[in-house]
């Protein structure tokens, strides 16, 4: 670690994680603490924690933890030394120059300059006899050259090693393109290119750095496309295609389309406001994405049952992030790149100009079949809207929608809108219980990737992370804990770590904070330890607490040895009931 702890414990006294957090997300008071909608997943329902006293965020939906550092790791997609630059910039504290040679910072720029280096070459092999079928394939598909220049579009020749080769030849070493992904290991360790006889797409951010590619085959083999998986610069889920181009247009809606072919297609046609995720579905951070930019999204997601399903998923992701969602109906055409290949870009251009409202869209349909002649339909009709017009993020726009159905149902729009308020606080109460029965059912427990030997010994483990906890607030209390039991009374291998880390640190420094354990974890692990303090806190911690805990790892200790007849040893027996007494 390139940066000397004193920096960093200056820094985050600097640092306040509420007022961190806050720039991200709304919080809202809950008791001592914060509590705010989970920027790290989707959810309707605050479930993640803002801790003062630790200074730890923790999020009961998702599992996300960490202290502040680990926070700006997460949403801003950085290394630690890069999270810690970042924080000290924002406070106007500067780092102590050892840090410029991190190592993680020099691969980055590696990474970069060889992801440039390789749209290049994919480039230029279009146009020798290499790249000849992809130039077909391209050409077939009715790319111009204007596009193909526009996009960068390349060809990766049917060979094992030409990237590899090329990549060698201008000085970058087999693991710096092994950690861009352009080239893969094979199992007996020799690298060979990732991409072959594929027509490649690269992925540009919005800084114009080129982070990652896709590859289509030619023909119908599969995968249809691969692309290059997470690497230090390019996380999937927090990029999109063409942002590089969307970013720049004056129009405040973005189109979001489902693939690289239809981006490019509705980009050439003339909309430039046209992004695509790569190659999974719609993520609450792509959809905050894209919040930083437009107002309202037009979904143009294939129309067979798949795109469907992914519509519905999509605007539930844009109302959490308050974009307004339409939806674009393609009738003779599966996709926007087929639509404007049959009818040309002014068709699809009236097409966005008549993209449905969505609670226009519902609301109608709900009204054709409801007979307003009759009170029974007309009732009906009133009921249902009620349910649509509840799940409106935005006040004004409820109200407005209220007062036509009000009108069309000669009621009141006040009534309406009081059923509808009251539909929304019954919905929320919903939410509410039932993201809190799955805490409460603990299938968190059951899928605990970090300490996987804790379903086993639940109430070891749990004990366990009751002494953390509490040894984090008092670490005072060291000396006593160590009194009765060591490291290697924890049963649990991650616990064990966690105390042997907490242990070495409070013997250093006296004092303890989560920062001072990060570096040792994964982001995982970190998550892990952020919630085992956080759902330990209030005001249960007591010292006789925490001696019940220590019991349960005793008595565990000595049923070990009970076990095993021949080593009953009963002074150590003896030791044990007088360590009971002792603490009560
Ligand atoms: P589609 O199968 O709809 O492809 O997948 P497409 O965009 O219409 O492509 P063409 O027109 O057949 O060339 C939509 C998107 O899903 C991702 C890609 O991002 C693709 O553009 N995808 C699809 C993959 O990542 N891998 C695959 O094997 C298939
Ligand atoms: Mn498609």
């Amino acid at each position: 670690m390139a940066i000397p702890r004193s920096f960093i414990q200056q820094l985050l006294l600097h640092c306040d994680i509420e007022d961190i957090v806050s720039s991200y997300a709304v919080l809202k008071r809950e008791g001592r603490n914060r509590k705010c909608l989970c920027p790290f997943h989707s959810e309707k329902t605050p479930s993640m924690v803002v801790y003062q006293d630790t200074q730890s965020f923790y999020c009961f939906g998702c599992g996300a933890g960490g202290d502040v550092i680990t926070f700006i790791m997460k949403i801003e997609n950085l290394e630690y030394v890069e999270a810690v630059r970042f924080l000290a910039r924002r406070v106007g504290m500067e780092v102590p120059d050892e840090v410029d040679h991190d190592r993680s910072a020099f691969l980055k720029s590696r990474i970069l300059e060889i992801n440039r280096e390789t749209a290049r070459f994919y480039h230029r092999v279009l146009k020798t006899p290499l790249g000849q079928n992809g130039l077909h394939y391209l050409r077939q598909r009715q790319l111009s050259d204007k596009t193909i220049t526009r996009y960068g579009l390349g060809f990766a020749p049917d060979g094992w090693d030409s990237l590899k080769k090329h990549l060698r030849q201008k000085g970058f070493t087999y693991e710096e393109m092994y950690a861009a992904n352009v080239v893969a290991r094979g199992k007996n360790g020799n690298y060979y290119d990732f991409f072959r006889n594929r027509v490649m797409f690269p992925v540009i951010d919005v800084r114009g750095n080129v982070i990652a590619f896709g590859g289509r085959v030619l023909d119908d083999s599969k995968p249809k496309y691969l692309n290059t998986s997470d690497t230090p610069v390019f996380k999937k889920s927090r990029n999109l295609f063409s942002l590089n181009f969307a970013k720049n247009t004056q129009k405040d809606y973005f189109i979001l389309a489902e693939g690289y072919m239809d981006v490019i297609a509705v980009n050439a046609a003339g909309f430039e406001n046209v992004v695509a995720t790569l190659g999974t579905s719609l993520t609450s951070e792509q959809a905050r994405l894209i919040s930083k930019y437009a107002k309202e999204v037009v979904i143009a997601y294939d129309s067979d049952g798949a795109g469907q399903a992914a519509t519905h998923r999509a605007i539930n992701l844009f109302s959490e992030v308050g974009l307004a969602t339409k939806i674009l109906k393609m009738e003779g055409a599966k996709d926007p790149d087929e639509y404007i290949k049959k009818f040309g870009p002014l068709r699809f251009e009236r097409l966005l100009e008549s993209a449905g409202n969505i609670v226009e869209f519902e609301l109608n349909k709900l009204k054709a079949s409801c007979n307003l002649e009759e009170t029974d339909g007309k009732l009906d009709y009133i009921r249902r809207s009620v349910g649509i017009l509840s799940s409106i993020k935005n006040r004004l726009e409820r109200e407005v929608y209220a007062g036509i159905v009000a009108k069309e149902t000669g009621v009141s729009q006040t009534s309406l809108i009081s059923q509808i308020n009251a539909a929304i606080r019954k919905n929320q109460k919903k939410e509410e219980q039932r993201e809190w029965n799955e805490i409460q059912t603990n299938k968190k427990v059951a899928t605990d990737r970090v300490n996987a030997e804790k379903i086993r010994f639940l109430r070891q483990a749990l004990a366990e992370e009751g002494i953390i906890a509490f040894l984090f607030r008092n670490p005072d209390y060291l000396e006593y804990i160590l009194s009765k039991i060591g490291a290697e009374d924890f049963v649990t291998t991650f616990n064990k770590r966690v105390f042997s880390q907490m242990v070495e640190k409070i013997t250093e420094n006296q004092e303890i904070s989560l920062s001072m354990l990060t570096p040792f974890f994964s982001e995982e692990e970190n998550g892990k330890i952020s919630q085992i303090l956080a759902k330990n806190s209030g005001e249960r911690q007591t010292k006789k607490l925490v001696d019940d805990y220590i019991d349960v790892l005793l008595e565990h200790k000595y049923s070990l040895k009970a076990k095993d007849l021949e080593q009953i040893d009963l002074d150590e027996i003896e030791k044990f009931r007088q360590l009971k007494r002792g603490h009560s």
